[in-house]
């Protein structure tokens, strides 16, 4: 049976859906009533039979698909869900050099290479710099006369700053990583009138100037992360190319990701002041994670099958693609115990924010959670009176769910 809810032409991917919501009663609709539903498109890959995407939307089966690549390839396909448009298959094998669109074991090669960079003594070595940083931004923002906008003052700064520790990118460079960075993202949302091309250009600047990085490493190697993943071309260490893709997936992975959980963070915090009293009080260490899965900033991934497969009573086909939509899984209530409500004290708390357990579950989530806890001990301390001051203006994007202004004020 059809959902009935759906109306015709609905589409999960569609930017202006996302624009507005987060389509969470679609969600719920079809995690009662049809959990793995056909979503037709018009748009197609180049040689492939390609006319939609099954929307996968229980936390059980996006599970499912996250954990088997055999069945469900990263590499056939881009990561992203596509909205209605015709791509060519040379522009996805171009893609296959990014960490999340690789299979095993080529997958497996890189991501025990970049790993190095995300150890708990790595992210522990960051955490006196970013919390420094934490508490510059926030004394900034108090020292604001009037409302400001909490997304450029606040929540931007300190992924791009942490993305920068981390793979040691000198003060002097900063500025213009952080310029490609924020172009390459902003491209779907016609107000920041970015082009595709510039997005494009930024992404190739990026790249070649992590390529030319890697190249100086090599041959006058330091003690940085940069110098152990590129040392030598061979099996145990990165091309060029491969870390040149590498920070073009930190800047994008690491940057809106993490400053849209903060910016909904504060949103979910204003809109709901007893959690916002109890964080001051009691500061609970499970805040970061209800936080995450609150705002669930990527709000879906696909796969395609490699084979034909069956998932939630649906036949799927060998070739077909599967969206697996984080945000529903996270408000699934055969998991969580009333999951449309922000509790900050929410404990298990198995949300899918950063995966769905898989070989590609995100790398940076250590880093992420120390960026939100820090963001968050700072402001509490020197903005305990924040307001908000009207809503917030949504991104238009066809997989983040994201906010491009959120206007507060302390008065
Ligand atoms: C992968 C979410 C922050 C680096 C992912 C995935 C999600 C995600 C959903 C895909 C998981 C899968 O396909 O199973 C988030 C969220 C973040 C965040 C919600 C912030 C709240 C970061 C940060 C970094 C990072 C700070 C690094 C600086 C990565 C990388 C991958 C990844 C490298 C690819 C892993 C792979 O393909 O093997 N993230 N992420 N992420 N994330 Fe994050």
């Amino acid at each position: 049976m059809p959902c009935p809810a759906l109306p015709d032409g609905f589409d999960f991917t569609d930017p202006d859906v996302l624009h507005h919501r987060v389509p969470l009663p679609e969600f719920a609709e079809l995690r009662r009533a049809e959990p793995v539903r056909w979503i037709p498109q018009s748009g197609n890959v180049a040689g492939f039979q390609d006319e939609g995407y099954w929307a996968v939307t229980r936390h059980a089966d996006v599970k499912y698909v996250s954990t088997h690549p055999e069945l469900f390839s990263s590499s056939l396909n881009t990561a992203i869900i596509r909205f209605n448009e015709h791509i060519e298959r040379d522009a996805i094998d171009a893609q296959r050099l990014i960490l999340l669109n690789m299979d095993p074991p080529e997958h497996t090669r890189v991501r025990q290479i970049v790993q190095r960079v995300f150890t708990p003594r790595a992210i522990r070595a960051l955490e006196d710099r970013l919390r420094t940083r934490a508490l510059n931004i926030a004394a900034d923002a108090r020292d604001r006369s009037g409302p400001f906008d909490f997304v450029t003052e606040v929540a931007c700064e300190l992924p791009l700053q942490a993305i920068a520790e981390l793979i040691g990118i000198p003060q002097d460079d900063r500025a213009k990583i952080f310029d490609w960075s924020n172009k390459m993202i902003a491209y779907d949302d016609p107000e920041y009138a970015i082009t595709e091309e510039v997005g494009q250009e930024s992404a190739t600047e990026l790249i070649a100037y992590a390529m030319n990085m890697a190249a100086d490493r090599r041959e006058c190697p330091a003690k940085d992360i940069v110098s152990t993943l590129v040392a030598a071309e061979g099996e145990g260490n990165l091309r060029s190319d491969e870390f040149g893709f590498f920070v073009l997936m930190l800047a994008v992975a690491g940057n809106e990701t993490t400053r849209n959980a903060i910016t909904h963070g504060m949103h979910a915090f204003l809109t709901h002041p007893e959690q916002w009293e109890l964080y001051k009080r009691e500061r609970p260490a499970t805040a970061a994670e209800e936080i995450v899965r609150w705002a669930t900033p990527v709000v879906s991934f696909q796969r395609t099958a490699t084979q034909d497969t069956e998932l939630g009573g649906k036949r799927i086909k060998k070739g077909e693609r599967v969206g697996i939509f984080y945000a529903s899984a996270n408000h699934d209530p055969e998991v969580f115990e009333n999951p449309d409500t922000f509790d900050i004290t929410r404990d298990p708390n198995p949300h899918l924010g950063f995966g769905g357990g898989g070989p590609h579950y995100c790398l940076g989530k250590s880093l992420a959670v120390l960026e939100i806890d820090l963001l968050f001990n700072a402001v509490a301390d020197a903005l305990p009176d924040l307001r908000l001051v009207g809503d917030p203006r949504r991104l238009r994007s066809a997989w983040i769910n994201g906010v491009k202004e959120l206007q507060v004020s302390t008065g």
